[in-house]
């Protein structure tokens, strides 16, 4: 109840029906709001309703709340609205902005009574039925206790490290006004293929699934149609009237915007990037996916209260164009793992080495913990788990999968991303743009190097330096390997 400056606040409101409440201490009615919220919660009031009824408590206007919570003052006195309803039906009386310290003043007896009491069954107040807590908070037949599809997420039992990152997406995703964090609409987490997109979502999406109603997992994984992926959402999500109301596209989307709108959810869509084109400058949906970037772009566009975490090898078009550090949309690169995450990965499944060996290993791995997985299957396979025996015959770490891995990103490149791939292998350090310019460039406008290097970044190929542009070591590796096989 941090908002509501209970201890000594001097109320000196003229309430609607002309009664004048001074001078009072709302110890009495602090303790009335925070019984009435936890009678509430967590089946109806969304963490944004607490807020506009934290702000109404304390007096402010809509503006004022929208400032506070980085939210649009009409889009709140939609949810002002609703949850004036859902009040008003819990305390058998007419309850708005205005007169809600007053009716509670008039229920406080009654209240005081209830705390006094264990059994909610003796509870003298009126109760809030099921039923009428559906109408109450959606006016219509949609959802109202908290629902969970974690589809084929992974267990996040076994997850390492990360912690501080976590905290900081956890902060992006729900906002913090500390910080000046505005809740994200979408947040994507970017980053090569096997670093831990999807391990981290779907860690970063149970730790804060307590602050959604709703939350829906979806693999992109086959590429689904999107006609077939927007039903089969909306048929999830329970709301059958809206899976009724429409059967074009555009139509779904609507009726899915509406629901984002109305439900606090939180949307997981993994593997993106199965759904872009290869072959072409990154970020670029296939051919008849097009929806999907429609979809996102009013997911990032609309006001709402749900977000979108995307995992994706590479950064969809669109995203760049709204993100930024104080906007509703953000992007994160996922690195590589810290050793000590590597070695409890090691250690959980039971790979036996010298403390330098394991060490030596996690590095050859570059905090890549698919290759990490993919090399010990080889290790536990023919080497019967020893570390060393492996490392001693072999450090070389492409082949089989891994090299499939490398080689997928590879082949998914444009032409001129590919040539600057090998250019930056050839050299084997830094390159300026100049550099590559120049001796890339040849008859390719300068417009086009920029794009293609764009593209490179945003499916976190390469990096940018103080001296110029690198590729991760690994990539490096292939990259030359595969030169020399040429
Ligand atoms: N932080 C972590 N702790 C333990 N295992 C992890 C961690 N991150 C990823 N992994 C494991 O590494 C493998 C690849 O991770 P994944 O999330 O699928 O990568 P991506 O989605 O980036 O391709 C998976 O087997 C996953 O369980
Ligand atoms: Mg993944």
């Amino acid at each position: 109840m941090d908002n509501l400056q209970p201890k000594a606040e001097a109320i000196s409101t003229a309430e609607n029906n002309g009664h004048v409440i001074k001078q009072e201490r709302s110890h009495e009615l602090e303790e009335l709001i925070t019984y009435l919220v936890n009678y509430l919660k967590p089946r109806v009031l969304s963490d944004l309703q607490e807020k506009v009824l934290r702000g109404a408590w304390s007096g402010q206007t809509y503006v004022k709340i929208a400032e506070k919570t980085f939210n649009d003052p009409d889009y709140l006195k939609g949810i002002g609205a609703n949850l004036w309803k859902i009040l008003s039906e819990a305390l058998s009386e007419n309850v708005t902005k205005r007169n809600i310290k007053l009716v509670v003043k008039r229920k406080h007896q009654k209240l005081l009574d209830i705390n006094q009491k264990t059994h909610h069954e003796e509870i003298n107040l009126p109760k809030v039925t099921k039923s009428a807590l559906k109408t109450a908070t959606l006016g219509n037949e949609s959802v109202t206790n908290s629902y969970r599809d974690w589809g084929d997420a992974p267990d996040s039992s076994l997850f390492h490290g990360r912690t501080q990152e976590l905290a900081t997406l956890e902060r992006w995703l729900i906002g913090d006004c500390d910080r000046n964090y505005r809740r994200s609409r979408v947040l994507a987490l970017l980053g090569i293929g096997g670093i831990g997109k999807t391990a981290l979502a779907a860690k970063l999406a149970r730790q804060v699934a307590p602050k959604f109603d709703i939350v829906i997992w979806k693999s992109l994984r086959n590429a689904p149609n999107f006609k077939n992926f927007l039903s089969e959402l909306i048929f999830t999500s329970g709301d059958r009237q809206m899976f009724c109301i429409s059967d074009t596209a555009e139509g779904q989307i609507n009726n899915l915007m509406d629901y984002l709108r109305r439900n606090r959810c939180l949307l997981i869509f993994d593997h993106l990037d199965n759904i872009l084109a290869s072959g072409k400058l990154g970020g670029q949906y296939l051919d008849g996916y097009q929806g999907y970037g429609q979809l996102l772009r009013r997911i990032q566009d609309e006001s709402h209260q749900s977000s979108v975490i995307i995992t994706s090898r590479e950064k969809p078009t669109g995203l760049s164009l709204r993100e930024g550090r104080k906007s509703l949309v953000r992007s994160h690169v996922v690195k590589g793992l810290a050793k000590d995450a590597m070695l409890k990965i090691l250690d959980d499944r039971g790979l036996t080495g010298s403390e330098s060996t394991l060490q030596q290993f996690c590095d050859r791995c570059e905090g890549n913990p698919l290759i990490l997985k993919m090399a010990t299957a080889t290790i536990e396979a023919l080497f019967a788990g020893d570390l060393h025996k492996f490392i001693s015959h072999n450090n070389n770490l492409l082949y089989g999968g891994i090299w499939q891995l490398l080689d997928q990103q590879f082949q998914r490149l444009s032409g001129l991303e590919q040539q600057l791939t090998y250019y930056l292998a050839l050299e084997n350090k830094d390159a300026s743009f100049t550099q590559l310019a120049d001796n890339i460039g040849g008859k390719i406008p300068y417009c086009q190097i920029i794009e293609a290097l764009e593209s490179l970044q945003g499916r976190s190929l390469i990096e940018i330096t103080a001296t110029g542009f690198i590729q991760q070591p690994i990539m490096l590796e292939y990259l030359k390997k595969k030169l020399l096989s040429n």
